[in-house]
């Protein structure tokens, strides 16, 4: 039985992520996807409403039976990974500079627990995706509905009116 761990922040969830992890899925037995804590970036959803909204879109996929979501915490990746018997920590790449990005870590990870890599192209349509443009492009007002599942966009558009509302900007009252 091999398992694939899918880790990232998912704030949101894309339709590049849902790609990724079905791609998985066609690769492993098994996948996990990881809801973990980037200690780079401020997350807008917590980690309970990331989980649950990641799991609300894969229980729609016709992989639902074999892929499970955890909270990751901000624990080491590399031991979560052995520790739970993947056979390998699967991402996706849109760009040279993810690839940049991603190696080190790989390396890393390796060198740690020998945990290996996959990096997964991302598929074009989706090479532009990424969680932090979608909360960019509707925080201003623009179109994500064809960049992340249904069941993301309401949330997106409450948690960025919260904070809106904290920071005071409009429709603050
Ligand atoms: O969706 P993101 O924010 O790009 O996900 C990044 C994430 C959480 C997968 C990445 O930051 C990560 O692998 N974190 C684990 C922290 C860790 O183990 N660091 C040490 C070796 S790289």
């Amino acid at each position: 039985m091999s398992l694939a761990l899918c880790p990232g922040s998912f704030d949101p969830i894309t339709l590049g992520h849902l790609d990724l992890v079905v791609r998985a899925a066609a690769l492993f037995d098994e996948v996990v996807v990881g809801v973990a804590t980037n200690h780079a970036k401020r997350p807008l959803l917590d980690a309970d409403a990331r989980v649950r909204l990641v799991r609300e879109v894969l229980a729609g996929t016709d992989v639902a039976d074999r892929v499970r979501v955890e909270s990751l915490g901000g624990g080491l990746l590399a031991r979560q990974a052995a520790e739970m018997g993947a056979a390998a920590v699967v991402k996706g790449v849109r760009s040279a500079s993810d690839v940049e990005h991603e190696s080190p870590m790989a390396l890393m990870n390796r060198h740690l627990t020998g945990v290996e890599t996959v990096l997964l192209v991302a598929d074009p349509r989706w090479a532009h995706v990424s969680s932090t443009m979608v909360k960019e492009v509707a925080s201003l007002g623009g179109e994500v509905r064809d960049l992340v599942p249904a069941a993301v966009v309401e949330v997106l558009a409450a948690a960025l009116a919260s904070r809106g509302a904290e920071r005071g900007g409009p429709g603050s009252g």
